[in-house]
């Protein structure tokens, strides 16, 4: 007969923490959320640790590497979308790994035969006060000279002229040569009073600029997660098909950690993928999943996984639980994988960390996966609704959105994340293609969240997440205390309301 599990799984949402005592140390301000990202022994460090508890989903309209950048600036790691031609998903780890913090590719040149409205249209379209005029017109040219609002009188000048005769000539600019340090390159800044540094190779091509505006910046990300090289760290997905040809690619673009993506992780394919990345690349840490048991997490932490994801059906976006009927509610699942991984940790003596993954709708969800044992969470609506994510955004009816689909819908033609041999088709959906409400900057929503996260932490008197999982009092809550939970009783004035 099948084994049947009575008791309910729950999800998120019916549990609540119950405050312990706080001391007048507990002040968010000194709590700390750095967090393992890969395995480690006892008594040992991890490879990696984020300064975060977040990364991002291995999705299309997520992960890409803007977002990766601007994740690696507070502190945790994005997973490049593996759904890609290979070449792509490398070129994408690739950008990541040569950012260089304060140093600016240019995105708005012309040519010197521009017209100056043409230079207008572009400063309009790029929002940038900057322009490069390069032999060829790219940033990549040799540079000539740049343009910026000093150099016309809007209204004035005649926008019939040409570049090359408003423009300050290259002879007439302070400019830095490749390989300069930020601190000297701000030093010129200083000294010449300019505001901006164009930063040129050994044959006069331009390769950055440095701005005066961006001064400040590092002051903004105390949290950055840089590897030794001080490039930031940066993540991709991989699928169980191509890895013989994919993971070397990324490797030699430099990627810090890789990740399975699928649906489905008890599986002798991922076995077999962790092994041959463990044979080849003994130094490059790999995630595995997602599993929603403990018997699912002993044999993906047997095979070698560096850490664990969780979560099958749970996804905003995910429709896996309806189709397939599989799945487990996000909080049970999570439970029982840690107690797996506690259990483990003191037979084996490795800990593997555990990522919630999929389901965090509310910001505190985040503080409830941690109390349950998740070393970090991670994200994609959350992420998918901010400037930084690769989607469209949208205006329908007055209001910004920005797209987000599943990686089993239709739309992300991603079959291998479902795989399970056979035919190279996805068959079935298994998630929709949507829109989440557009939401502005990473920088300033991940600050929010994660404000409100430390002070849940500090009502817990936790000051870190071990601290947090070691003494947390979670309760289930009835149906009828959920709605007590809500503004209730009550005609809101505003519908407007902060997650
Ligand atoms: P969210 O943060 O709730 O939006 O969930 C994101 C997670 O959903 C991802 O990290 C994946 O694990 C999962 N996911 C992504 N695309 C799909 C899909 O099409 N169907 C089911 N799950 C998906």
């Amino acid at each position: 007969m099948a084994k049947i599990i009575n008791e309910p799984a729950h999800t998120f949402n019916e549990y609540l923490l119950i405050p312990n005592y706080s001391d007048e140390n507990n002040i968010p301000s000194k709590v700390s959320l750095v967090t393992p990202l890969t395995k480690f022994k006892k008594g040992q460090m991890p490879k990696i640790s984020m300064n975060i508890p977040m990364v991002s989903a291995i999705m299309q309209s997520v992960s890409g590497d803007r977002l990766a950048i601007a994740l690696a600036k507070e502190g945790g790691v994005t997973f490049i979308f593996g759904a890609q031609p290979i070449e792509s998903e490398a070129m994408m780890v690739k950008n990541v790994k040569s950012y260089k913090a304060g140093f600016v590719p240019s995105d708005s040149n012309v040519k010197v035969t521009a017209t100056l409205e043409e230079v207008i249209a572009l400063k309009e379209k790029t929002n940038h006060s900057t322009v490069a005029v390069t032999s060829d017109g790219t940033n990549k040219g040799k540079l000539l000279g740049i343009i910026t609002s000093r150099d016309y009188r809007p209204n004035k000048t005649n926008l019939n002229v040409k570049v090359k005769d408003i423009m300050t000539p290259l002879n007439k600019l302070i400019v830095g040569k490749d390989g300069i340090s930020l601190n000297k390159a701000n030093d010129l800044i200083w000294e010449h009073k300019i505001n901006q540094l164009p930063i040129i190779g050994k044959k006069g091509e331009l390769k950055y600029f440095v701005f005066r505006k961006d001064y400040d910046e590092h002051k903004k990300y105390p949290n950055e997660l840089l590897d030794e090289k001080k490039r930031y760290v940066v993540g991709a997905g991989i699928n169980t098909r191509d890895y013989e040809q994919r993971v070397p690619a990324l490797v030699k673009a430099g990627v810090d950690v890789l990740c399975i993506d699928s649906s489905e992780g008890f599986t002798e394919w991922q076995k077999k993928t962790i092994h041959w990345v463990k044979k080849n690349y003994p130094n490059i840490p790999i995630g595995a999943g997602n599993v929603v048991s403990g018997e699912g997490f002993r044999f993906l932490a047997d095979a070698g996984a560096d850490f664990v994801k969780v979560g099958i059906g749970g996804g905003s976006i995910c429709i896996t639980r309806e189709t397939k009927g599989i799945g487990r509610g996000q909080a049970t699942a999570i439970i029982e994988v840690c107690k797996a991984r506690d259990k483990y940790y003191k037979e084996k003596g490795v800990y593997v960390p555990i990522c919630s993954d999929g389901g965090i709708v509310l910001d505190h969800h985040i503080t409830l996966a941690l109390a349950m044992g998740a070393d970090f969470v991670m994200l994609g609506r959350y992420f998918a609704r901010f400037d930084e994510s690769p989607s469209n955004k949208v205006n329908i009816n007055g209001t910004f959105y920005k797209e987000y689909w599943g990686e089993g819908s239709a739309r992300a033609r991603n079959w291998q994340r479902y795989d399970l041999g056979g035919e190279q088709t996805l068959k079935f959906e298994e998630g929709v293609d949507s829109y989440v409400p557009y939401a502005g900057a990473l920088h300033d929503n991940v600050i929010m969240s994660l404000e409100k996260v430390k002070s849940t932490m500090c009502n817990c008197g936790a000051l870190t997440i071990k601290e947090l999982q070691k003494n947390a009092t979670l309760t289930l809550v009835s149906s009828t205390s959920i709605v007590e939970g809500g503004a209730h009783d009550v005609i809101q004035k505003d519908k407007t309301s902060f997650k």
